[in-house]
Formats: C-alpha cells, structure tokens, sequence
C-alpha cells in the first residue's frame, strides 16, 4: 500500500490516497478495521469479492440508486449493525456508491467515519477527492448533498479489468480534460506516449495516470475547497457544453465522460475562435481526444436545438442570468467567459439556423 497524496479539504479534513498493488492488498488493509464498519456495494462492485464482508449492503447499480430511499436504507443498516460515531461506512464502487454513502456518513449520528474505494475510473480520478457528497432529487442531479471529504480513499487499478469499455472512457474522457487543466505537461505527454498501454489498461500506465489527475484535482479544490471562489470551478471544462448534449439526447448516446470530451472540445474551439485560447495549442488538444476514439466532431441535428439551449439555460453554472463557460488559454490556464447563444449554435449543431 502505497500514499498517493494527501489533500486538505473542507471542514480541514485531511483525504489520504492509498494505492494497493491488489484487491487482496487491499481486503487486507480494510479487514484491519475489525467489525465496526459497514460495507456499501452496487450490484456490480458485490461481484468483485467471492465473499462479502460480514456486515454490508448492495444496491441496485444505476444513477437511480442515488435517492433518499438508499440514504435511508444505508442509515437503518448502519443502526443495525451498532455503528457508533466512530464507526466507519466504507463505500466500494463507482460515483453513485461514494456519493450516496458519503452523503449517509456525513450525516449518521452526525458524521461518521468514511472511507471511499472508488471502483471506475471516474469515481478513481474525480468522485472520491473533494468531499462532495451528494442524492439526486425531483430529477435533478445532486440536488442534496454535503461537503464531507473521506479521510481515505483506498484505489486498486486492478479493478479497472472488469468495468466495461464504456464505463472506462467514460472516466478517461474527464481524465483527458485534467491533463488540459494541469499547470504542467507530464499528464497531456503520458497519455500521448502510453496511449496504447492506457486503453489495454496496463497496470503501470494507469497507476501514473490515475496519480497524476488526482494531483490535477488536487491543485483545484485545496485551493478552493467549497467552490466558493471560482478556482475549483475550473474543473468543469466541457461540462456546460456536454451536459446539455447528455440531456438532448436522453441521456442514451454520449455517457458522461465522452459527452465532457465533446464539450471539452467545443470550448477549445470557442476560445479559439475569440482569440483566448492559442489555435494551434486548441488543435492538439481535440487532436488527442479524437486519438482516444471520442467522437469531436459530433453535431446536435438543427432540430435538437431549442431541447439543447433548453437544457443549457437550465444549467445550475448560471451567474446573474448569463451563461458562463470555462475556456482555456492554453496549458492549465482556465477563465470563465459568457458566450452568445450564436456561437454556441455555431459551434454545437450541424448546419446553424
Ligand atoms: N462527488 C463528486 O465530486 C463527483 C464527481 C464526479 C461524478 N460524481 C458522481 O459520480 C456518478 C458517476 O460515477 P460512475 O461513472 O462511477 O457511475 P456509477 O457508480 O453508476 O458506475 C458506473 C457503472 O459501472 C459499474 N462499476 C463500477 N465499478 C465497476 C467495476 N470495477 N467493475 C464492473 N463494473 C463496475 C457500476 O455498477 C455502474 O453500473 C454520478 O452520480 C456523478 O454525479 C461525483
């Protein structure tokens, strides 16, 4: 077991990264912790051990999972096993298990303690550092929630075999959007140079990987723990642009990931379009997507427009009524600037109106 990093987070909560060599490694690790834990698991993360610890809970795989009624089912198990305060929840699997079990440690007897073993590769490089928590509620995503940073989060890449190819560039596509945001260029040169290995994912080649994002995720939310002072904003490159595209689209065609890669794109083109961000530098950088097999050049049809600048209206990253897009001017240098809905149209569909 080896120590990634450690971040200090909200509420001066310090997160340590552990990475095990394996699953056993690991099981080890957590099995030190004796009997006042309480394991989560999603139908698929409870396949990964041939026996499941003595006291745990599965739910239903699925973003639907994320609700009340799971906050609700954690706590009564939580009661039933006697956890006391300083018992600990430990969540195993992707970003829906760590936000709706953090969100249930944060709040069993008024906070508990938590340990996140993210199990995909967005909840490695994204869900598990920060200390948001979060259900989704009325069909609005994370709309409750809490800032409870995990004080461990324990990562096995071993894992990573059994996610499907989906899921995997699905997390790849936010991993690619921190190598942008990086403040220097090891992230964007490692993925160029073991971009093979990083797709049969390799042990050794996701390792660092994996250790060079979290420090990306690092370098943003120490400095910004409740996204109060528009730093960690930052990390929501492409994210205006994709979640819209997530919703037009029902949801179906894009997964979250790829649909950050394509709107990660588009706002390389915006800014390179109104002189922010240096052409050549945007060319690469949709160049190295479009390597890792996202679809850069996907336009919205003509008639999905009004359903696309529905939903972009719609988007909680609205300030004083503009939209606002996180741009980049180059390596690691992100600014928030309004975009017309012009551009925007330009930009997103195939043959503007
Ligand atoms: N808290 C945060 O800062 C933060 C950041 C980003 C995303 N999120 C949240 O994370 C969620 C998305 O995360 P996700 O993509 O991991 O979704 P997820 O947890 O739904 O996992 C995706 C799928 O992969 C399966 N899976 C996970 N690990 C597996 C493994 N090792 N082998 C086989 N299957 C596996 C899951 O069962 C699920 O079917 C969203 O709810 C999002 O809001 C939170």
């Amino acid at each position: 077991m080896r120590t990634l990093l450690k971040a200090r987070l909200a509420n001066d909560v310090h997160s340590t990264v552990l990475m095990a060599d394996n699953l056993k490694d690991l099981s080890a690790h957590l099995g030190a912790y004796g009997r006042s834990v309480l394991w989560i698991f999603d139908t698929n993360t409870a396949k990964l051990f041939k026996q499941l610890p003595h006291s745990h809970l599965v739910l239903e795989s699925g973003e639907s999972s994320k609700n009340f009624v799971s906050l609700e089912r954690i706590i009564a198990a939580a009661l039933e096993e006697g956890l006391s305060r300083d018992g600990r929840i430990i969540a195993f699997g992707g970003g829906m298990v760590c936000d709706v079990a953090g969100f249930a440690a944060s709040v069993y007897m008024r906070g508990c303690k938590l340990t996140l073993v993210p199990t995909s590769l967005l909840a490695m490089v994204d869900a598990s550092l920060g200390g948001k928590t979060a259900i989704d509620y009325q069909g609005m995503k994370n709309m409750v929630g809490t800032f409870y940073p995990a004080d461990e989060i324990l990562i096995s890449v071993d894992v990573l075999r059994t996610l499907t190819e989906r899921e995997f560039l699905s997390g790849l596509g936010e991993v690619i959007k921190h190598a942008l945001l990086s403040p220097d260029e090891r992230m964007y040169r490692h993925l160029v140079v073991h971009k093979r290995a990083i797709l049969n994912r390799e042990s050794e080649a996701l390792s660092t990987l994996i250790e060079l994002s979290l420090e990306v995720k690092k370098h943003y939310i120490e400095q910004d723990p409740t996204e109060s002072k528009q730093i960690r904003q930052m990390l929501n490159l492409g994210h205006t642009f994709g979640h819209a595209l997530e919703s037009t689209l029902h949801f179906g065609h894009f997964s979250h990931g790829a649909a950050v890669a394509w709107g990660t794109c588009r706002a390389l083109e915006a800014g390179a379009l109104l002189g922010v961000t240096d052409k050549r530098w945007a060319e690469g950088a949709i160049e190295l997507f479009g390597s890792f097999g996202y679809e850069i050049d996907y336009k919205i049809g003509r008639g999905d427009w009004i359903a696309y600048r529905e939903h972009l209206l719609k988007d909680k990253k609205r300030i004083e009524g503009k939209l606002h897009f996180v741009l980049l001017e180059g390596q690691g240098k992100g600014v928030l600037k309004v975009l017309d809905l012009a551009l925007v149209q330009q930009l997103v569909i195939s043959r503007p109106l």
